[in-house]
């Protein structure tokens, strides 16, 4: 029985909710502890395709509880579609999620400031999911946020309402934007409370009760370590923190009771949205894209790709802790006839083996690669280490030894069983 933390150890998009989704037959408690609908994340069972935005990919086992914790900002207009979007594919909902009281809803004018922040940056825009996730957690962090605790009792959620109505709309106005409907929203809004309201639980003792009861539990990570609000690439970042720590902060569980981290990468790199990404590659988008694959599962945008970043792995293996690397996609590089692996940035003369927090001096750093000789074979058959072309291993080997962690799952294709377990 463990307790794992799975974090992102790129940009986002790394494959967690597949690797959720394989880890989650080991597991009894599957909790979401930050982010918000910008995660998407992607799981296949069997032939179906699932995209879970706020709800723990652990749903879709059955029998499993699954928590909305305290640090996730929730759409209530999303978690509602999102749930009946279950329940209409016959996946049971009611009784196996449960969403924390303190976690603080999205609302519509975050939503509008957002697309107003966005807008008034132009070509420095951060792009993005528009879905409100930074203007509701700095209301949150400004102590004026509207938690589900508030939303479920009607008469507290009016006056919240009421309230901060009345400062957003002298704002909107201001900018020559439409003001917003008190009456309409309330309406709306309310109703979707009451639809919420059975799930709404003190979540931090179902997760303690859990714990001494010796229940697994596995904690879903949305977006990726370079998103994090403290250690990504400032100012091109989601509001919270995507890292090891936000897992505990954003649940209520005790650090010293996790017994691993397991970081998700790709084999190579990609990025949704703005900001410095050193191995950004044309050649590896274009295939990538051309086989129909890297397209934002929130937004539908082409991602940016890249080759495999280790300087960007190794960081996040030092700030999460990471003990092991679940690695996806290696079957998105079966047709390279060379692939480059960055092991090192250089800028101004001086090698970085890490990634410097000076997002000026990130922009200007070049990768320095090494190459290697592609394998030109389809991989999504192998089930083990050694049913791997030779070339394939010698590029994992590398891509280990650089990242300084070891490689404990591999992933071959989107499906549950195109996995394996990698042996020490
Ligand atoms: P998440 O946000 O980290 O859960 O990742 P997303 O679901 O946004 O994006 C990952 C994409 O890669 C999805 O389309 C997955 O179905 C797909 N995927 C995950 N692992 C593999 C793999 O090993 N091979 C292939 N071909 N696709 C994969
Ligand atoms: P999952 O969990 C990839 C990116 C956006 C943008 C930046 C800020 O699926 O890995 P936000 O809407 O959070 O204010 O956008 O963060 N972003 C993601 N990129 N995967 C995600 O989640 C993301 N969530 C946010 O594209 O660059
Ligand atoms: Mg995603």
């Amino acid at each position: 029985m463990a307790n794992i933390v799975l974090v992102g150890a790129q940009w986002g998009d790394e494959g967690k909710g597949k690797i959720i989704d394989v880890l989650t037959e080991n597991s009894d408690v599957i909790i979401r502890s930050q982010g918000g609908n910008n995660a998407g994340h992607t799981v296949f069972v069997g032939k179906t395709k699932y995209v879970l935005h706020l709800i723990p990919s652990g749903i879709l086992r059955g029998n499993k509880l699954c928590i909305i914790g305290n640090g996730v900002v929730i759409d209530p207009v999303g978690l509602l579609k999102e749930i009946e979007g279950l329940v209409a594919m016959n996946i049971p909902v009611s009784g196996q999620l449960f969403i924390s009281q303190s976690a603080h809803i999205v609302m519509p004018w975050h939503k509008q400031l957002d697309l107003l922040k966005e807008s008034r940056k132009g070509d420095e825009k951060i792009g993005t999911t528009k879905n409100g996730i930074g203007p509701a957690y700095s209301e949150k962090a400004d102590r004026t946020g509207i938690r589900m605790v508030d939303f479920i009792q009607p008469e507290r959620f009016k006056a919240l309402l009421k309230e901060r109505l009345e400062e957003h709309n002298k704002n909107f106005l201001a900018h020559g934007m439409e003001a917003l409907d008190f009456n309409s929203i309330y309406t709306t809004y309310s109703e979707i409370a009451a639809k919420l309201k059975p799930f709404v639980k003190e979540t931090v003792t179902l997760l303690y009760k859990a714990r001494k009861e010796g229940k697994s539990i596995l904690f879903e990570g949305a977006q990726g370590t370079f998103l994090d609000i403290d250690h990504g690439t400032y100012p091109f970042v989601t509001s919270s923190n995507t890292t090891a720590g936000g897992a505990c902060t954003g649940s209520g569980f005790p650090p010293h009771h996790i017994d691993k981290v397991m970081g998700v990468a790709k084999a190579y790199s990609t990025r949704v949205g703005g900001g410095p990404m050193p191995t950004e590659n044309a050649e590896i988008s274009d295939l990538l894209h051309g086989l129909g694959r890297e397209f934002g599962a929130t937004t539908g945008r082409a991602r940016r790709c890249g080759w495999h970043d280790c300087v960007i792995t190794r960081t996040a293996v030092m700030i999460n802790g990471i003990d092991e690397l679940a690695l996806t996609n290696l079957d998105g590089l079966d047709t390279v006839e060379t692939i480059k692996l960055c092991t090192a940035y250089e800028c101004d003369g001086v090698q970085y083996d890490y990634v410097p927090s000076d997002i000026t001096l990130l922009e200007r750093c070049k990768p320095v690669y090494k190459e290697f000789a592609g394998w030109k074979t389809p991989t999504t058959g192998a089930r083990s280490w050694e049913e791997l072309p030779e070339n394939a291993r010698l590029y994992l080997k590398a891509l280990e030894q650089e990242c300084q962690t070891r490689i404990a799952i591999l992933s071959v294709g989107p499906a549950r069983d195109e996995t394996f377990t990698v042996h020490e």
